[in-house]
């Protein structure tokens, strides 16, 4: 049956879902998604009420939309505590014996929650933080790693109505610093260390540096993970509390009422920041709100992963990105699924780690990102092999654009050749999925991101704003503002709008290139903006810049992208020192300055030394120029007019090694 799908894949690289499949599928044909679509853009109000009728609010809304662009209000009058969705009213089906999370540590030990269990873990958790003096609208920081109390802590804030910002456990002391001093945080949720690899990541050792300047930081509550032995983690008297110590402690009879019956909040109330990187060096603050925010989250879940009763669904993505909040903690949980939760590292202890997990587990649906296809593709077919990964039934893909040999592979030797690929295009600012197939109704095309979902306008149109013609590329804007979309730049509202809403008039502008083909398929080819995306990983080049910068020997730097097999893109910075430096030595002691200004996963894959940058006349480092030197491209593609002085690119070129 592989064979033919392949050989049907390469006359028309089209993937067609079973009939079986289309059969059992939420959605079954084409047409019924065209239909859907065009109700949720022609009749957006009764769109959402049938497809939040399972959704849980205090107070109906009065309006579904009102916009002045560039600002967007939605569920307009509604009230809500979000968690009800996500976990009490799953208590009065099945919630006390479904697993709610699945969760394996690196070493192999194994936890399950219900949906009871994690409900009661919330609530003892929230009653602890009201007791600690959290209230409504305080900004929490979360600094832990994959174990299920990290999406207990998300939703213990959101019970409070307090804002979370999830900071991923890869960052450096001086990342969360800046990070929590920026959203002001008061709580700090972190644990002594997690597993990564068979090493220990110390989490609370880098938390420590970071609070050692952090004002707002009133308490750190840290969860024992690996114990004394391997991780210790000195407590500061007065600040720092163990996790079970706290909750051990009988909260007051107020902040258990509190937890036990949450008030509610307004459907535009701040769910929670998540810092992402932009073409400047300071990270932005993404704020997303409750309502609209749960609403797509919500039925992307239901629709685009297909859940069905019976479904243990597994999203890989770590819980400090977007991907962990709407598509590990908040889709999933509002749909009522099983989740899968892994603490580690995908070749820990080999390869075959994430196909034991399958095996072993059950998981029906797969969630993760083209770098880790090309990791599995690179560690061998055997790997996968020796594994039983017949529970598959849907694959997912998300994060950068996934190439056809990647998707075959995928398609082919973890599908089966049976199970459907969705591969999801959205960002941290549109909180939810933009571009996908649904899995029984439309065909995918291996590339290609797919076609809009629900409610989303979107197009790929030229500088000036008209819509490109079929296959002509253009840039990926949005031309409606959908439920999900983040509301400002916590404490930067202006560059909200600038980055955004500035760029073309009335459309949000996604940073990103794409195409449109005949058959209304999208085809993202990647950032056009200062943002490169390694491994997944968006990082800025400004960031990276403003990171090198600030070590003492170096004068100039500029940070570029070239393209890699494995991570998509490889970073590569070029440096100048400042006089009386070396370069001699320095290349590891620039990667250390790296690890520590923003942490290891933003290391550069080459430093390269110069004595000067190209600029254009008016001191503009010239980035274009500097790609095609680091993609080693003799001949320079393009214009070179503006060029202050052409022996620096001679010289760069003649460096390369
Ligand atoms: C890229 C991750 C192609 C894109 C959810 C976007 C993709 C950025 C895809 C957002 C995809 C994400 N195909 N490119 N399926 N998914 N991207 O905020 O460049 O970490 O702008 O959100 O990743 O990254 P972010």
């Amino acid at each position: 049956m592989s064979d033919s799908i392949e050989s049907r894949l390469k006359e028309d690289r089209r993937f067609q879902p079973s009939e079986e499949f289309s059969k059992q599928a939420r959605v079954a044909s084409h047409a019924e998604y065209t239909s859907m679509y065009r109700k949720s853009l022609d009749e957006p109000e009764e769109f959402w009420r049938e497809q939040t009728f399972d959704l849980v609010f205090r107070t109906p809304w009065k309006t579904f939309a009102e916009w002045d662009l560039p600002r967007a209000k939605f569920f307009v009058g509604a009230t809500l505590n979000l968690t009800e969705s996500c976990l009490d009213r799953h208590l009065s089906t099945d919630g006390r014996t479904k697993a709610a999370i699945v969760w394996e540590g690196e070493p192999g030990d194994v936890r399950t929650l219900t949906y009871w269990e994690l409900h009661r873990e919330v609530l003892r958790l929230a009653a602890t933080l009201a007791d600690l003096g959290v209230q409504a609208g305080d900004r929490v920081a979360i600094y832990m790693g994959m174990v299920p109390e990290t999406a207990v802590a998300m939703l213990a804030c959101a019970r409070l109505g307090a804002t979370h910002s999830v900071i991923f456990g890869g960052f450096s002391a001086e990342a969360l610093r800046d990070r929590i001093n920026d959203c002001g945080a008061k709580i700090l949720l972190t644990q002594d260390g997690a597993w990564r690899r068979g090493n220990v990541v110390p989490l609370k050792k880098m938390a420590d540096e970071a609070l050692a300047s952090t004002p707002t930081i009133e308490k750190a509550i840290v969860l024992r993970r690996i114990g004394p032995e391997k991780c210790p983690a000195p407590m500061k008297e007065g600040r720092d509390l163990w996790w079970d110590d706290a909750l051990a402690r009988r909260p007051s009879e107020a902040a258990l009422a509190l937890a036990k019956n949450p008030p509610a909040f307004d459907a535009e109330h701040p769910l929670f920041i998540l810092y992402t990187s932009g073409s400047t060096g300071k990270p932005k603050g993404v704020m997303h709100t409750t309502a609209g925010y749960l609403a797509g989250a919500h039925v992307t879940t239901k629709y685009v992963f297909d859940i069905r009763p019976g479904d243990l669904y597994w999203c890989t993505a770590d819980v400090g990105w977007v991907t962990g909040h709407s598509y590990f903690v908040y889709g999933p949980l509002s749909c009522g699924a099983s989740v899968m939760m892994y603490e580690g590292a995908p070749n820990a202890p080999d390869w075959s780690r994430f196909w034991s997990i399958i095996e072993k587990h059950g998981v029906t649906i797969l969630y993760t990102a083209p770098t880790a296809i090309r990791a599995f593709i690179r560690a061998g077919d055997d790997w996968p092999a020796k594994h039983d990964l017949s529970s598959l039934r849907l694959l997912g893909s998300v994060g950068e654009p996934i190439n056809p040999e990647a998707w075959t592979w995928y398609h082919r030797v973890i599908g089966g050749g049976r199970c459907p690929i969705v591969d999801t295009w959205w960002q941290t600012e549109t909180g939810s999925i933009m571009l996908t197939t649904l899995p029984g109704a439309c065909y995918s095309k291996p590339g290609s991101t797919g076609l809009p979902s629900f409610g989303v306008d979107i197009a790929v149109v030229k500088d000036r704003g008209d819509e490109c013609q079929p296959n002509e590329g253009g840039k990926l804007v949005i031309r409606r503002p959908w439920p999900s979309m983040a509301r400002t730049l916590w404490a930067d509202d202006e560059r909200y709008l600038k980055t955004y809403w500035d760029v073309m008039p009335n459309v949000y502008f996604t940073g990103d290139g794409a195409r449109r083909d005949e058959d209304g398929y999208f085809w993202v080819v990647g950032r056009i903006d200062d943002v490169l995306n390694v491994a997944g990983h968006r990082i800025g080049t400004a960031e990276i810049e403003s990171a090198l910068v600030s070590h003492p020997a170096v004068a100039e730097a500029a940070a570029v992208g070239k393209p890699d097999e494995l991570k998509g893109q490889a970073l590569v910075v070029f440096v100048t020192l400042k006089a009386g430096h070396d370069a001699k030595d320095l290349k590891a002691k620039l990667a250390e300055h790296i690890d520590k200004e923003i942490g290891k996963f933003a290391r550069p894959d080459a430093i390269r030394f110069t004595d000067s940058l190209p600029k254009t006349r008016s001191g503009k480092i010239m980035r274009r120029l500097l790609k095609e030197v680091a993609s080693g491209n003799a001949e320079t593609k393009g214009d070179t007019s503006t060029l202050e002085d052409f022996s620096v690119l001679a010289k760069l070129r003649a460096d390369d090694d």
